[in-house]
């Protein structure tokens, strides 16, 4: 090998890691990253397999994700043994000829999975404080054995994984957060009406459900769950002897009540959301729009509604007509509830491609499995 040759190779090899690098920084659901991470592993090190082991502290052991066909596989290992427990253990990159030869190797792995490793390159992957998370390894190079620059590589690889994963997991907690506390929020406010308790989170079960059979993606989803909860959150600034009234409404009454949608834009105009949610306060906001035009706070038309809104707008009527939402009006049964829903496509209210989608793929069905029996009603 030539010296410009090798010096061409090496550019190139760091040029295809920092694209990888990229590309695992902007994955923010772990589960896809650790696939990523093994596929990318794979190819840069020309190798034939690779596993990750992420270290699990409370337990004390390695669990590992074995990427076969498209299938992930996980497999535990208490910790220090084996060749990666060897590597977590002692923070160093162990280069193996031959896995059979070799005293720490663990054949036990290979049993199970029923394959057969001859070359073993692992490194450590460690955290911008320099602790351990896990262990990447790849298996059987292509040809011939791993070398001291493959070493290098690799521990540059894994060092980029490590942040990823550790960016991953933060994302993760933030999330978790963000959902429990708004969560708590749409509760405390369907609470306040005890008829509607529980409304919010079944409205998200709904438009997630629907937003997932027409193919929306992980991240769309998301923003339409949130959304989807909060969307009454308006109602706190509705007064009790309007909001809990018993019996109908008087039109002065009634148009207080359908404020709610305007104040729940602006108090989650209120919030910082992030790029990806950015559009929630006005997606929330939509759930009364008309297709017609006929709908409020605003008065959208059919062009300014957009999927999320439409799928909305449909959860929310659906739950509350098979819901037991006012003293004077019992909940509907489910046959009665579809034939009001194509009333409201008819009268132009609702997305008509939406509403046959919901009926015919049985949506309502995957929020409440239970909704076909004839005793059904919501748990409040
Ligand atoms: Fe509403
Ligand atoms: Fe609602």
């Amino acid at each position: 090998m030539t010296k410009s040759f090798a010096l061409h190779e090496k550019s190139r090899d760091l040029a295809r890691i920092l694209d990888i690098s990229h590309a695992m920084i902007e994955k923010t659901d772990l589960s896809s990253l650790l696939s990523l991470i093994m596929e990318q592993a794979t190819k840069t090190m020309h190798a034939d397999r690779s596993t990750l082991y992420l270290v699990d502290r409370e337990r004390n052991e390695l669990v590992s994700f074995i990427a076969q066909q498209s299938e992930i596989k996980e497999i535990r290992l208490p910790l220090g043994t084996g060749i990666a427990g060897y590597v977590a253990k002692h923070d160093k990159t162990v280069n193996v000829e031959d896995a059979y030869k070799n005293p720490l190797f663990n054949k036990e792995t290979d049993t199970q999975t029923g394959y057969r490793t001859v070359t073993i390159l692992c490194a450590p992957m460690r955290n911008h404080d320099g602790k351990i998370i896990g262990v990447l390894q790849v298996l059987n190079k292509k040809s011939g054995l791993f070398t001291e620059y493959d070493e290098w590589l690799f521990n540059t690889y894994a060092g980029y994984a490590a942040i990823a994963i550790e960016n991953a997991r933060l994302h993760e907690e933030r999330e978790k957060t963000f959902l429990s506390a708004i969560k708590t929020l749409a509760a405390a406010i369907d609470r306040r009406d005890p008829i509607t308790a529980g409304h919010s989170e079944r409205v998200a079960r709904l438009a997630v459900e629907l937003g997932s059979a027409i193919g929306l993606s992980i991240s769309e989803l998301r923003m339409l769950n949130y959304a989807a909860i909060l969307h009454d959150v308006g109602k706190i600034g509705i007064r009790d002897t309007v909001l809990l009234k018993p019996g109908r409404f008087t039109p002065e009454e009634r148009s207080e009540m359908n404020k709610h949608a305007l104040f729940t834009k602006e108090i989650l105009e209120e919030i910082y959301f992030s790029k990806e949610y950015k559009s929630i306060p006005t997606v929330a906001a939509m759930h009364h729009e008309k297709l017609s035009g006929a709908g409020y706070p605003f008065g959208l038309k059919a062009e300014q509604l957009n999927v999320f809104g439409r799928i909305l707008a449909i959860a929310d009527i659906f739950d509350a007509l098979v819901s037991h939402d006012r003293p004077y009006r019992k909940a509907m049964a489910l046959a009665d509830a579809l034939n009001i829903l194509w009333d409201e496509v008819k009268e132009n209210n609702i997305d008509p491609h939406l509403v046959s989608i919901f009926i015919d793929k049985k949506v309502y069905l995957r929020a409440f499995p239970d909704i076909e029996r004839p005793d059904y009603h919501h748990e409040g």
